[in-house]
């Protein structure tokens, strides 16, 4: 495991952010969550591309390019000796006396480099639970902002029901997970909520279309209320770090026969030939 934070690679536990830093202080920031398969970062130009529009999105001047910052993760995976693992790359509008508008100074660009494991295979064999939970996040999700309060309190509450993720409803429709993507299956068809202001346009939803394609199973984006999802055939989640999930039951109710779907199935064996 290893971290860095502007220009210096550094141990985890090091003592690096001042307390005045916009990140900690404001949440002025945007991140990435990068998964890396024997040393190498899955669909890194894609996160990248997020990364700079997130960048821009909340205005933050920062003057490296795509290639700097591929370099550096690439520079951190070998040094890092990552085989397996995460990289979190995180850009905030930097070390500031404690004032809103924004400093003129550079921006902090950090990331953690670490060693983990394959998500257990309980989850994927059986499926996992989850609750819906009201969308209170603000109006601009597409952006991937160090804001997550509203995504760690949904999340928090599912893990006290007993359930691995919040679905979050807004206006009656699903959007999409705290950290995930959402998608169900109709009638052979893959179904998932249209690209908007008000979700994360995820790199594995990026995936799981090519997928679908190279599958030939049919794949509409188009929104679906809570009441249609749990009369869904199959329902599935998708992210960086647990690609494509079988949900089996939502609020108490059983999806379908309660066991991972054939599609969920054919979608993550699809996934894991897109990882070579
Ligand atoms: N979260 N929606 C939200 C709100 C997310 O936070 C994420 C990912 C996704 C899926 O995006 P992707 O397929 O690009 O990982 C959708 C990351 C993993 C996190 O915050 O840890």
């Amino acid at each position: 495991d290893l971290g860095y934070i502007n220009g210096k690679f550094v141990q985890l536990d090091e003592r690096v952010i001042p307390i005045e830093e916009r990140g900690h202080q404001f949440g002025d920031g945007v991140y990435e969550v990068i998964q890396c398969y024997n040393g190498q970062p899955f669909m890194l130009e894609e996160h990248l591309q997020r990364l700079l529009e997130s960048c821009e999105a909340i205005k933050l001047p920062i003057s490296e390019t795509l290639e700097d910052f591929r370099t550096l993760i690439l520079t951190g995976i070998e040094k890092a000796e990552l085989q397996y693992g995460k990289v979190y790359l995180q850009v905030t509008r930097g070390i500031a006396v404690r004032n809103h508008p924004f400093p003129d100074v550079p921006v902090s660009i950090s990331m953690t480099l670490k060693d983990t494991e394959p998500l257990a295979e309980g989850y994927r064999v059986n499926g996992v639970h989850a609750i819906t939970h009201d969308d209170e996040r603000w109006a601009k999700c597409y952006i991937k902002s160090l804001n997550l309060l509203p995504n760690i309190l949904a999340k928090q509450e599912a893990q006290e029901a007993g359930c691995f993720e919040a679905i979050l409803v807004r206006n009656g429709f699903i959007s999409e997970g705290t950290s995930s993507n959402i998608y169900m299956v109709k009638d052979g068809a893959v179904i998932t909520t249209p690209l908007s202001n008000h979700i994360l346009a995820g790199i594995t939803r990026m995936a799981v279309i090519q997928a679908a394609e190279e599958l030939n199973i049919p794949f509409v984006e188009r929104y679906f209320s809570p009441k249609e999802l749990l009369e869904a055939d199959e329902v599935f989640m998708t992210s960086t770090l647990v690609e494509v999930l079988p949900i089996v039951k939502i609020d108490g109710t059983v999806i379908d026969k309660g066991v991972p779907g054939e599609i969920t199935k054919k979608l993550y064996m699809q996934y894991q030939e897109l990882k070579k």
